[in-house]
């Protein structure tokens, strides 16, 4: 298991943007929080393959309810990643297991999930 970050990363914008190398690429996550618990996505809006984020940190919308990309502003379920609005309604962003020990929050690449 990789550790992305910790609990305490996400206590100033309930988000957390972290780059990790896999297979000699650099990978954005977006880590995020809200009531239900702690999600992690692959930081590409399935519209146009852009990143989320739109400040550092910060991938929430007005609201604090929904993940909103920085490009054309399209809304996603932050438990599932789906599309709610804007250009790619249905679409879902790419969804990462993770495990929280103990405050430290690691990617979950076990083959088992
Ligand atoms: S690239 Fe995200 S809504 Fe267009």
């Amino acid at each position: 298991m990789l550790l992305l970050c910790r609990t305490s990363d996400l206590d100033k914008t309930s988000a957390k943007s972290v780059t990790i190398q896999h297979q000699g690429r650099s990978v954005d996550i977006a880590v995020v929080r809200n009531h239900k618990g702690i999600y992690a996505y692959l930081d590409v809006c399935p519209h146009a393959g852009t990143p989320l984020e739109w400040q550092q940190d910060r991938f929430f919308d007005e609201s604090g309810t929904y993940l909103m990309c920085a490009t054309h502003g399209a809304q996603f379920n932050v438990h599932d990643g789906l599309c709610i609005s804007g250009p790619c309604v249905g679409d879902s962003l790419t969804r990462l297991l993770l495990r929280v020990i103990d405050g430290e929050i690691f990617l979950n690449n076990d083959s088992e999930g």
